[in-house]
C-alpha cells in the first residue's frame, strides 16, 4: 500500500516536472497548478489517502510528499520567472526603436496655384510702380454699375448677373472695376498705378470656363499724359513676365462701358506657339484680359477731369492665366479642393 502510494508520487512528479516545461504562458502554468497542487489537484488527491496508510508508514510517505510540494512550488516559481524574462525579451524586441531609421516626414503644404499666380501678378506690377488697393467685394449697384457709366436699364448690365443681398441696390461684385471709383475717390487728384485684385461673382452656371465665384486684378493707371502706348508698354513687359519672352501679344477691338477703345488682348497660345491646339481651339491665340483707355464719364465719376487727366485700365483673370500657365483646361478644379489636382499643378 506505502508501496504503491510512493510510486504515485513518483510518476506524479515526472509528469507534473514535464508538463511544467512545456508551459508558455502565466495562465498555463496557473492551470498547470490548480492540476497539481491546489485544492482539487492531483498531489492533494493522493494525500487523501494518506490517513488510510498503517500509522508506522505514515511520516516517510508524508515527508516524501511534503518535498515533493516544495519541490513543484519551487519549480513553478521558476518557470514563472522564466516566462516573465521571455516576455521581457519579447517585448523588448518588437518594440525596439531603431534608431538609424530616417525620420517621418511632416506633409508639406503649398499655396494653392491662384494665390501664386496672383502673388507673380503682384511682383511684377510691382516692379512697375503699381500699388495694391484693397475694394470691397460687397459693393452698391452705384459702383459696380451705375460710376462706371452702366446706367440702370444698360443693356450692358446683361453682361454681368449677380447676386442680390436683401438690402436693396447692395450686391456681391460681379467685377474688381468698380474698385477704380474706390481708388480714384480716395486719390483724386493725384495721379495713381494701382492693381485692385480680389473676388468677384456672377449668376451664372457652372462650366468649365466659368465659376460662381473667382479672382480678378484690376489694373488702373491715371495721370497727365497717359496713353494707349502706355497701356501697351506695361501689357508687353506683363505678358513676357508672367509667360515667357517673345510672345506676341494681339488687341482687338471691344466695348466695355468704363472704356473708350476698349480692346481685348489675346497671346499667342503657350502650348502650341500659335500653330493651333485644343487649348487655344485651333486659333493660335488665348485671350487673357480687357482693357482701354478710362472713359471720361468713368474719369469724372472718379473726381478727375478728364480734360487734364486721361488714364488706362485693365481686368484680368487670374484663374485664366494659370490655365493658360499650368495648361488646365476646366476652372472647376481650382475650387473643388480635390488634393490631386492640387499637387500636380506646382
Ligand atoms: N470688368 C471687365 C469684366 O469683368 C474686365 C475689364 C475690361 C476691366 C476692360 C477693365 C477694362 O478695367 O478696361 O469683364
Amino acid at each position: 500500500m506505502s508501496g504503491d502510494l510512493l510510486q504515485e508520487l513518483d510518476a506524479l512528479e515526472r509528469e507534473a516536472e514535464r508538463e511544467l516545461a512545456t508551459a508558455q504562458t502565466r495562465a498555463e502554468t496557473e492551470a498547470w497548478y490548480s492540476r497539481y497542487l491546489g485544492r482539487k489537484g492531483a498531489l492533494t488527491q493522493a494525500l487523501r489517502n494518506l490517513g488510510s496508510l498503517p500509522p508506522d508508514l505514515r511520516p516517510q510517505v508524508g515527508r516524501r510528499a511534503n518535498r515533493l510540494k516544495q519541490r513543484l512550488e519551487q519549480a513553478l516559481k521558476e518557470r514563472q520567472e522564466a516566462i516573465r524574462q521571455a516576455e521581457i525579451q519579447d517585448r523588448l524586441a518588437a518594440e525596439k526603436v531603431d534608431v538609424t531609421l530616417p525620420g517621418r516626414r511632416p506633409s508639406v503644404g503649398r499655396l494653392h496655384p491662384t494665390t501664386r499666380t496672383l502673388r507673380e501678378i503682384y511682383r511684377i506690377f510691382g516692379q512697375m510702380g503699381f500699388q495694391i488697393y484693397d475694394a470691397p467685394e460687397v459693393e452698391t449697384d452705384e459702383y459696380n454699375f451705375t460710376l462706371l457709366n452702366i446706367p440702370e436699364g444698360h443693356p450692358a448690365r446683361d453682361m454681368w448677373d449677380t447676386f442680390y443681398t436683401t438690402t436693396p441696390g447692395v450686391i456681391l461684385r460681379t467685377h474688381t472695376s468698380p474698385g477704380q471709383i474706390h481708388a480714384m475717390r480716395e486719390y483724386a487728384p493725384e495721379p495713381i498705378r494701382v492693381i485692385l485684385p480680389g473676388k468677384c461673382y456672377r449668376h451664372e452656371d457652372v462650366t468649365a470656363r466659368a465659376e460662381m465665384m473667382f479672382y480678378q486684378v484690376e489694373g488702373l493707371a491715371v495721370g497727365r499724359k497717359i496713353t494707349f502706348a502706355d497701356l501697351k508698354g506695361v501689357l508687353v513687359n506683363f505678358v513676357d513676365q508672367m509667360f515667357g519672352q517673345g510672345r506676341r501679344l494681339r488687341f482687338r477691338k471691344s466695348y466695355f462701358p468704363f472704356t473708350e477703345p476698349s480692346v481685348e488682348v489675346d497671346v499667342d497660345c503657350v502650348l502650341c506657339a500659335g500653330q493651333g491646339c485644343r487649348v487655344c481651339k485651333y486659333t493660335g491665340w488665348l485671350e487673357i484680359l480687357g482693357a482701354g483707355m478710362v472713359n471720361p464719364v468713368v474719369l469724372r465719376n472718379g473726381g478727375y477731369d478728364p480734360a487734364r487727366f486721361s488714364g488706362f485700365a485693365f481686368g484680368m483673370g487670374p484663374e485664366r492665366i494659370a490655365m493658360l500657365r499650368y495648361g488646365v483646361d476646366d476652372i472647376r478644379y481650382f475650387y473643388t479642393n480635390d488634393v490631386r489636382f492640387l499637387e500636380q499643378i506646382g
